[in-house]
């Protein structure tokens, strides 16, 4: 049976990208972000998103179906996030995504934002197959879970409040950095030494959860009573973040994957573009002697690719979406 052509469309915050997928074969993969537009205000104004999207989608569209010579006619189905996300910004790519399938009379596939950056690794690697275990750290989301099929994961734990995201955003803010945050907490990390002692990230009862807030209100603490008199150094603030923050996601997700007994490990979100998280899930999963599937960098912040591929479970489900689909602001894990 000949595969699947797919179009992903995203744009449930401040990326418009669209992608297309044969099979698991990535075709193209475009993106205009408003990153840098929305970095004047500290963080993303709804709005503002949303009209960058308007302009953005049918733009970003024809370049993903030019890039893999393909003409929205052979396109078997359209796979568009509906949720978790902005409402407004959504609607852009949801609305976008409704006229395509109906004009082109194919499936529609609502795709759960965060699902797809699970799906992100399928396309790292096509020979992927459940089960495995998997890290996901985004902006809204941190949780390990176990994907027992392509459909069906459970969740052994997570964060008891902030995604490990947000947290870096937050300690970002403190340090003076820029939106979005983990990016140029990265950086500066690069430049410092984790000496600056941290309290120990907070256990949760179920062994793999964990907390953010003591690190945080640590550190906010720390910056406010050196900013009174003495030196310090934020490069070295950063780095001892950096691995306290991310240290525990690498160790508990080797935990749940021993515990489980499979041999694969899987990442997905925008935190695990980071190198010293990419690399301690390297050293863990080596020690550990599990295979380690880490989606590219571009592939674990937001984008259209991982969009598509979670379309293509759906398809292969024959789990299609009505017309009337609307947009959802959160929608749960599973
Ligand atoms: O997955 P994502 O792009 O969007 C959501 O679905 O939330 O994740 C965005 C989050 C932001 O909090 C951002 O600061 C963080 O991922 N992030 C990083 C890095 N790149 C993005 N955190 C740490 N290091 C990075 N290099
Ligand atoms: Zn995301």
């Amino acid at each position: 049976m000949a595969q699947p052509l797919i179009l992903g469309i995203e744009s449930s915050c401040d990326e418009t990208a669209a992608a297309v997928i044969r099979g698991r074969t990535l075709l193209s993969d475009e993106i205009v972000s408003s990153a840098s537009v929305q970095a004047k205000f500290g963080g993303v104004v709804p709005e503002i998103a949303s009209r960058i999207h308007s302009d953005a989608v049918d733009e970003v569209v024809l370049r993903a179906l030019g890039r893999a010579n393909v003409k929205k006619e052979e396109l078997d189905a359209v796979a568009v996030t509906y949720g978790a996300g902005l409402l407004g910004a959504l609607l852009v790519g949801l609305s976008f995504a409704k006229g395509l399938a109906y004009g082109l009379d194919i499936p529609l596939i609502g795709v759960n934002h965060i699902r797809g950056h699970l799906a992100a690794s399928y396309l790292e690697d096509e020979t992927l197959a459940p089960p495995f275990v998997t890290l996901l750290a985004s902006g809204g989301h941190t949780a390990i879970l176990y994907a027992k099929t392509k459909t069906d994961f459970e969740v052994l734990g997570g964060t008891l409040d902030d995604a490990a995201g947000e947290a870096f955003d937050k300690v970002a803010r403190v340090l003076g950095l820029p939106y979005p945050g983990g990016p140029h907490v990265e950086r500066l990390a690069r430049e410092g030494r984790a000496v600056v002692p941290m309290p120990k990230m907070l256990k949760g009862l179920g062994g793999y959860d964990f907390s953010y807030s003591g690190l945080k209100t640590h550190i906010i603490n720390y910056v406010h009573t050196k900013e009174q008199g003495e030196a310090w150094s934020k490069a070295d603030v950063a780095a001892s973040f950096q691995s306290a923050a991310l240290d525990i996601l690498a160790e508990k997700t080797v935990e749940g994957a021993l515990e489980r007994h499979v041999g694969t490990v899987t990442a997905g979100g925008g935190v695990v573009a980071n190198g010293y998280l990419r690399e301690k899930l390297q050293t863990v999963c080596r020690e550990a002697g599990l295979k380690l599937v880490l989606p590219a960098k571009k592939h674990c912040t937001d984008n259209a690719a991982m969009i598509a591929a979670e379309g293509l479970i759906r398809y292969e489900a024959g789990d299609f979406a009505p017309l009337s689909l609307n947009a959802c602001a959160s929608i749960p894990l599973r």
